[in-house]
């Protein structure tokens, strides 16, 4: 069971495999609705303004679903570890309240997400084209290929294969 009081934080991206925040405990979930993409620049952790990296947003998809990471956190700690999320959430993601899944029961979570809206938004391109980017991109938290492998692995541990995630990852290998 969830505590009441209790905040759950949604990763789907670096944050299911470098939370980096405290938490209480840890359980896989699911976001209804929704669809992972690489359609997010990245200026601050895996590219630079002259040469932006791709990273996940999530996309409306009224059939999507997509498999992530819930995080609770306690109410003692909750505004100082939203103020180090907004902080590298930064590049363009907003907070969205909404309700995942999982085997607790549903939670009520937090998630970031980049929208059409925001100025980092990429949007859809062809798969060779953002494993082109991915493949060259480097920014201050490191290589956006990294992003891509370690991600990849992470839902692959968890018994997923996302299938955008995996033809990006396939892609990038091809380029060598
Ligand atoms: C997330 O991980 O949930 C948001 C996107 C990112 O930081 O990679």
């Amino acid at each position: 069971m969830a505590e009441p009081g209790n905040v759950w934080i949604f990763g789907y991206g670096s944050l299911i495999w470098r939370p980096d925040f405290a938490f209480e405990r840890c359980t896989p979930a699911r976001l209804q609705g929704w669809t992972r993409r690489f359609w997010q620049w990245s200026t601050d952790h895996r590219g630079v303004p002259q040469s932006p990296g791709r990273v996940v947003t999530l996309v409306p998809n009224p059939v999507g679903e997509v498999l992530g990471a819930a995080f609770e956190v306690e109410p003692a700690v909750y505004e100082h570890v939203m103020a180090k999320l907004d902080h590298r959430e930064k590049g363009g993601y907003e907070r969205v309240h909404t309700v995942a899944t999982s085997s607790l029961g549903p939670l009520n979570v937090i998630t970031y997400v980049g929208s059409p809206s925001n100025p980092n938004y990429a949007g859809p391109a062809p798969i060779d084209e953002i494993a082109t980017t991915i493949a060259a991109s480097v920014g201050p938290s490191g290589a956006n290929i990294e992003y891509l492998v370690e991600l990849s692995e992470a839902l692959r541990r968890r018994g997923e294969r996302d299938e955008h995630v995996e033809a990006l990852r396939a892609a990038v290998e091809r380029l060598g």
